[in-house]
């Protein structure tokens, strides 16, 4: 195996992990007092951490000159996509119970519930168009300038936690204080002409 194959698998492996590791902590019991409210946080911790990471790639590029990075971009994109997917999964199948007056209630009258869901929203074009074929079929530019919707779940995201967190705002500041750095690389470089 070559060494960019076997870098590939440790990317895809370490973007599975947390998967596996719920799975394991189901099977041994180990989800704490309340396994639903673990299950559901645990999926949206690392959906919001494998977004903040693919949108740190880029800035990582121009600041180690290298591209080797930014060929994992689609894959922890993705994965990032199916982490929230399947959060939203947990919260209305297992934490509701498919009980679509409370999701509606829910996304009516909890704002962090609203804002999740714009977040999950944005997401779901970039999900869609991700594979060659629809890039082509867009074109390059379309592509890039529907792709700057990933700043926008970002931002929905890191404020759905906000917004969901009662006491204790530590956890999504330092989201929110990565993704304002993250963006303020790349407004400074869009404002001096340089690509993005
Ligand atoms: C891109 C989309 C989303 C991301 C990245 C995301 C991320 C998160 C994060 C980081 C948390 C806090 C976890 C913690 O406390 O450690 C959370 C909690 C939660 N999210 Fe999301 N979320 C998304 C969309 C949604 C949507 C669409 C819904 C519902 C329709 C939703 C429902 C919830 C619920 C119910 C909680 C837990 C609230 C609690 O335990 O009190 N999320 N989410």
């Amino acid at each position: 195996m070559t060494r960019d194959r076997i870098e590939w698998w440790a990317v895809f492996i370490g973007c599975a992990l947390p998967l596996l590791a719920l799975g394991w902590w189901a099977v041994t019991g180990d989800l704490g007092v309340n396994p639903i409210e673990t299950i559901v946080r645990h999926l949206g911790d690392w959906a919001l951490r494998l977004l903040v990471l693919t949108l740190a790639l880029t800035p990582l590029r121009h600041l180690t000159r290298t591209a080797r990075f930014i060929r994992y971009r689609r894959m922890m994109g993705l994965w990032a996509f199916a982490y929230a997917c399947l959060h939203v999964l947990a919260y209305v199948v297992i934490d509701i119970g498919l009980h679509w007056p409370t999701f509606f209630g829910d996304l009516t009258k909890r704002p962090y519930i609203m804002v999740g869901m714009a977040a999950f929203v944005a997401l779901i074009p970039l999900a869609a168009t991700s594979t060659s074929g629809m890039i082509k079929r867009l074109g390059g530019k379309r592509w890039k300038r529907l792709h700057r919707l990933v700043y926008v779940a970002g931002a929905l995201a890191a404020a759905h936690y906000v917004l969901m967190v009662k006491a204790d705002i530590l956890d999504p500041m330092i989201y929110i204080t990565t993704l304002v750095v993250l963006y303020a690389v790349r407004l400074g470089r869009w404002q001096a002409g340089r690509s993005v």
